[in-house]
This record gives C-alpha cells, structure tokens and sequence, in this order.
C-alpha cells in the first residue's frame, strides 16, 4: 500500500506519516524543508509492503511545487493521499497583509484541489483521500476569517467528492479534527476535552478509513458534540462565542 502525505514532517502530518508506516505503507512524504524530510525518512525505517520510503521537497502553495507532487501522483497510481498541509493567517482581515493571506488560500484550497484531481484521475479500487479541514470548517472564527473560509471550503469540496467516485469503489473523507496540540503550549487556553494529541486525531482518522462509513469525521466526543450542536445555534451566538476565545488571536494556531 503506497501512501502520499502533504504537510508529513510536523504534526497531523507527521503522526500519519509514523501511523502508516507502522502498518506497512510505504510513505512519500512532502514538505518544503529537506532536512525535517530526511530526518523523517530515518523515523521511518527502511520501507513498506511496496518499497523504500521517499520524500518530495515541494511548497505547495506555488504552481511549480504543486505540479511536481501531482506530477507523482499522476505517474505512479496512488492507495491513498492525505492533503494535511495547511497555514493559518490569523489575525483582523483588513490589517492582515493580502501577501500573508493568498499564500493560505493556495495551500488549503488550489493545491487541495489539484492534487485531489491529479490522485482521483487514476485511483484504483480501494483507494482513498483524505482532505484535513477542521471544525472551523463548521463555524468561522473572527479573527480566523480566511482560514475558516478555506477549512469551509475543503469540507464542502470532500462531502461532495465523497459521493462521486464511490462507483468505484474510492473513499473520501472531510476529517475536521478540532484544537490539536501540534506544539507544546498550542491551545493551552482551552478546555482539555477539547484538545486532542496529533496521534489521537490520526488513530480516529485510520479506524473511520477501515469504515469507510462517513463522508466526514470529527475526532473527539467534545468537538463532535460542538460541530453537531453549532448547526442549530444562531450564527450571532457561535460567532460572539468563537469570538470572545480567551487567549490573544494572532498568536493562536489552526483549529
Ligand atoms: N493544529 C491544529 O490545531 C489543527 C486543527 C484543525 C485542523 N488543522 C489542520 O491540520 C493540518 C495540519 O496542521 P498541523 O497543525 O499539524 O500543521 P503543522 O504542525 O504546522 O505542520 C505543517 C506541515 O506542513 C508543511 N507545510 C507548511 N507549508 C507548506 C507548503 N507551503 N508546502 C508544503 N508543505 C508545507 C510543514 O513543513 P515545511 O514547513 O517544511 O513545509 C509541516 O510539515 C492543516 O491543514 C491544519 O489546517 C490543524
């Protein structure tokens, strides 16, 4: 089984990457630090059922970075790709350089939708993707206002692909993790239900891929709890909740 991991040397995409690798796929892992992708590579071991491990050194927030991972895609037919890389760019919009905010809007959505095309034009029978949304994705954050807006965007984008190829037999999934702990002292502020560890939003990930059940999975009781209930709270309450989140915005990561 041969798996490919945007965004596989921090965090969600690390723990993929370690996750998979555990069990027997072989990994390509993409990031835009070599180093980070080599030190990776020797975490990982020697290879999978289909091979040696390897990495791409692409930004995918730039055409040629994009074009070179779905270029791999397109090549060598795929089991199951993890569009995890994501930026934030929190902070007020209209004090937000637009040359901090365009770079997340090519990461999270144009390079989403480009590897998803490059991976689904030759998926076999069995394969799945995996797009990482977030519960943003649910309720926009003030302060979050482009990044909510991308998260939006890959959950309604995934729900919609999830029904596509399903003739096919291919699987597709929005995972919506909320608050993850990617770096110490990250979403300190916060309820400890709510905060999830990167390993347990990718072990809710792997067992919902064994289902293939849902077109969207939301790990954690709390945060499951939380997306289901936002739908029925008048949009002015979930925003003045969301916010009125303690702790100073701008130097708040991705939920
Ligand atoms: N952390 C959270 O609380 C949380 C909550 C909900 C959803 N999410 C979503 O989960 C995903 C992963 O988040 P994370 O917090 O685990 O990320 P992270 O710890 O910040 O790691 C980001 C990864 O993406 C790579 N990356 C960043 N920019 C890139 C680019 N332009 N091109 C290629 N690779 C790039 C980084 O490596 P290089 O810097 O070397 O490129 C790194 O491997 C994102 O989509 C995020 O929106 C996160």
């Amino acid at each position: 089984m041969t798996a490919l991991i945007t965004g596989a040397t921090e965090g969600i995409g690390r723990a993929f990457a370690l996750a998979l690798a555990a069990e027997s796929h072989t990994v390509t892992a993409v990031a835009r630090t070599e180093r980070h992708l080599r030190a990776l590579m020797t975490e990982l071991g020697p290879g999978g059922s289909d091979g040696e491990h390897d990495y791409l050194v692409a930004d995918l927030a730039i055409p040629d970075g994009v074009r070179t991972v779905a270029a791999a895609l397109t090549a060598a037919p795929y089991d199951l790709l993890i569009n995890n890389a994501g930026l934030a760019c929190p902070g007020p919009f209209a004090d937000t350089p637009l040359d901090q905010v365009l770079p997340a809007l090519r990461l999270n959505c144009e390079a989403v939708v480009d590897l998803a095309h490059a991976f689904l034009a030759t998926a076999r029978h069995g394969a799945a993707l995996v797009n990482v949304a977030s519960t943003l994705a649910f309720v926009p954050q003030p302060g979050q206002a482009v990044y909510s807006a991308t998260k939006a965007f890959v959950a309604s984008f995934s729900e919609a692909l999830w029904y596509e190829p399903r003739p096919r037999g291919v699987y597709v999934m929005a995972l919506c993790p909320g608050p993850t702990s990617t770096r110490p002292g990250l979403h300190a502020d916060l309820p400890a239900a709510l905060v999830l560890t990167p390993e347990a939003v990718v072990a809710v990930a792997l067992t919902a891929l064994r289902r293939r059940r849902r077109p969207t999975v939301v790990p954690g009781r709390a945060n499951a709890f939380l997306a289901a209930v936002s739908r029925y709270l008048p949009r002015t309450t979930s925003l003045s909740l969301l916010a009125d989140r303690p702790g100073p915005i701008a130097a708040q990561g991705p939920v």
